[in-house]
């Protein structure tokens, strides 16, 4: 979603704000632009596209212009919701008399009456955003407040006042010519982080915009406002009594933001997943053999009142909660429930202080799991958050956390996130087993074990990739691909047809291998490509057996059959026209390393049809509105 970087200091702003924009474009953006301020004066440059677009209209400029020379500015890329995509609904927005510019992340649900309103006091609007009545209240505000204290703290006030008025999800930053050396954002719903340095401070979406200058950060809290000068910080809530954030030290050095040699950073990514699962296992066992989470803010004895688990998760979360799934019932004998998090709460689930809802999130502000976490706690229910994003508000407002140590995940399809969110999912379930008496410190260490020896399987997966992108490349044209599995392949398969969709823009489609024949098995034909993602015969025979069947139905009406299978098991060979060999591992355990040749194949497939990878169409990493 919607990238945001704001800066002040003694440094030229545009080149610190472009270069913060350019490590936010993993979120996904369709428009861009900078507002500087520059010897009382507001520069404001913007462009549909990607930020190249804005950097040649920058370009272009007349010299001395005074873009490059101001010390103060604000950056935006953005992600459309209200207005197409173009130059005119760029931000930054500015007010009917240009001093003040705005940019914002989020949706302001208010935002028709509060035009009308302004189109009625005979404000003319100049785009279709929602952003747009934000930076004319401002203006009224402010010059409301006129004579009244310094120009920054009129501005900061003006912002207390105007996000009093506004309804929804919005983090905003703006800048006014008359206040040069400060910028003033808030938040709701949506992340902000200050960025603190020495005589130079900075504003963000994430961390990732300023890292490469500073590591102390401040996340601000829900409905604050923060003033930045390039001494000072001040943060006051909306009502303007004084307030204070999170401090925190950012421990991952900029080079796990860069791409590290990869083509792209989806397949640095893959490549980190070994060390990824065991940054997520490290320290996991405690002295006596039970499990570590991060956070928690529950007492055993309210695990032990658990009476049942609802996941709730989107897009590749959700598949990970579709395997925790088997896990967590086989283990606990709860029921557990997987719903997608954009429908959880619209179908008034049954909930109580007894039900935890687990609530799985990479980026840690999906404002769909968000918001079903709220109704959630609502109902009373627990909450259990696994994230991959300490301070974010997902796990911040959760009652416990495991957090997932995959490091930044750039990329906007997940891979390494998906990894570790399966094996924080077997944690949780182990150590609800255990404290519930279900599991001994000793069976629950020998899974540990056994989810330890996962790095350098998937090590040995990703050592014998090279069939599977050659496979990839030879299928590039395909017109449509479709998955199959049972049990813990069953969301594996819908894994790998996500992971197509979004990246190659194919028609792909995962489905459970016994439910083809009820209707999905007439989309076979001559040719067409399954991929089969088999069970271990070791585990359960029956299991391994109908999925055998199914591959020979598929075959039988002319299916290209890829066929992932344990190595060694010699009954899918007559029916494979590909055949991936992945390494033994125990049956609920193998989508660790089952789903590793799906996100290989998808990522050579968008490759090959000449995508952008990191950045899918009409994709954007974090998705913070409904
Ligand atoms: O940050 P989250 O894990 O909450 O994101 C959830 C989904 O938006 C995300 O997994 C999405 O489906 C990925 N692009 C899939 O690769």
């Amino acid at each position: 979603m919607c990238g945001i970087v704001g800066y002040t200091g003694a440094r030229p702003a545009l080149s610190i704000v472009l270069d913060g924009l350019h490590r936010l474009e993993y979120r996904g953006y369709d428009s861009a632009g900078v507002a500087m301020v520059s010897d009382g004066e507001l520069l404001v440059e913007k462009r549909a596209g990607k930020l190249a677009n804005l950097e040649k209209a920058l370009d272009e400029l007349p010299s001395g212009c005074g873009m490059a020379e101001g010390t103060t500015g604000i950056g935006h890329t953005r992600w459309a919701t209200h207005g197409s995509p173009t130059d005119r609904n760029a931000h930054p927005h500015l007010s009917r008399d240009n001093g003040i510019a705005v940019i914002h992340n989020g949706i302001i649900e208010n935002f028709a009456k509060l035009r009308v309103e302004l189109e009625a006091a005979g404000i003319e609007f100049t785009s279709d955003t929602d952003t747009e009545c934000v930076a004319h209240l401002l203006a009224e505000e402010t010059a409301a407040l006129d004579g009244g204290g310094r120009p920054e703290q009129r501005l900061a006030e003006a912002m207390r006042r105007v996000c009093r008025r506004l309804d929804g999800a919005f983090t905003l930053l703006a800048v006014d010519a008359r206040a040069p050396g400060a910028v003033v954002g808030a938040r709701r719903n949506s992340p902000l982080v200050v960025g603190r340095g020495t005589g130079e401070n900075y504003l963000a979406s994430d961390v990732a915009a300023f890292i490469e200058h500073t590591r102390d950060a401040i996340e601000l809290g829900q409905d604050q406002v923060v003033l930045i000068t390039p001494d000072s910080v001040e943060i006051t809530d909306f009502d303007g009594r004084p307030a204070a954030g999170k401090d925190f030290h950012i421990d991952w050095d900029a080079s796990a933001a860069e791409k590290g040699g990869y083509d792209c950073f989806m397949l640095k990514e893959i490549a980190e997943q070994p060390r990824a699962l065991a940054d997520t296992l490290r320290g996991r066992l405690g002295a006596s053999g039970e499990i570590q989470l991060d956070e928690v803010r529950l007492s055993d004895q309210d695990l032990r009142d658990v009476d049942k688990v609802f996941i709730v998760a989107c897009g590749t979360a959700y598949h990970s909660g579709l395997v925790a799934k088997y896990a967590i019932e086989h283990w606990t004998r709860l029921p557990c429930e997987v719903e997608l998090a954009s429908e959880f709460r619209y179908r008034d689930p049954v909930l109580d202080r007894s039900t935890l809802v687990v609530a799985i999130s990479q980026s840690g502000e999906t404002m769909d799991t968000l918001m079903a976490l709220r109704h959630a706690k609502e109902q009373k229910a627990r909450v259990l958050a696994i994230c991959n994003t300490n301070g974010s508000s997902i796990p911040r407002e959760s009652d416990a956390v495991l957090y997932t140590h995959a490091g930044p995940e750039i990329a906007v399809a997940s891979t390494k996130a998906f990894l570790t969110q399966l094996v924080a999912c077997y944690l949780v379930g182990l150590h609800l087993a255990q404290v519930r008496g279900i599991k001994y410190a000793d069976e629950v260490s020998a899974v540990v074990e056994q989810l330890q020896a996962m790095p350098s399987k998937v090590d040995r997966v990703l050592e014998t990739m090279e069939p599977v992108r050659e496979l990839a490349r030879a299928l590039a044209d395909s017109r449509s691909i479709l998955f199959i599995g049972r049990h813990v392949g069953y969301p594996v398969a819908l894994e790998g047809a996500l992971k197509l969709k979004e990246l190659a823009y194919m028609h792909a489609e995962g489905f459970a291998a016994g439910e083809l024949k009820h209707g999905p098995i007439a989309l076979v034909d001559q040719g067409t490509p399954v991929v089969c993602v088999v069970p271990s015969p070791a585990g359960r025979g029956v299991l391994h057996d109908k999925v055998v069947s199914n591959i020979q139905e598929v075959r039988a009406r002319g299916a290209r059959t890829i066929v992932i299978a344990e190595e060694g098991d010699e009954a899918v060979v007559p029916y494979a026209n590909d055949l991936i060999y992945v390494p033994r591992t125990p049956t609920l355990l193998a989508p660790l390393v089952t789903a590793v040749p799906l996100q290989v194949f998808a990522c050579e497939i968008a490759a090959a049809r000449g995508h952008d990878v990191d950045q899918p169409r009409n994709l954007a990493k974090s998705v913070t509105v409904e």
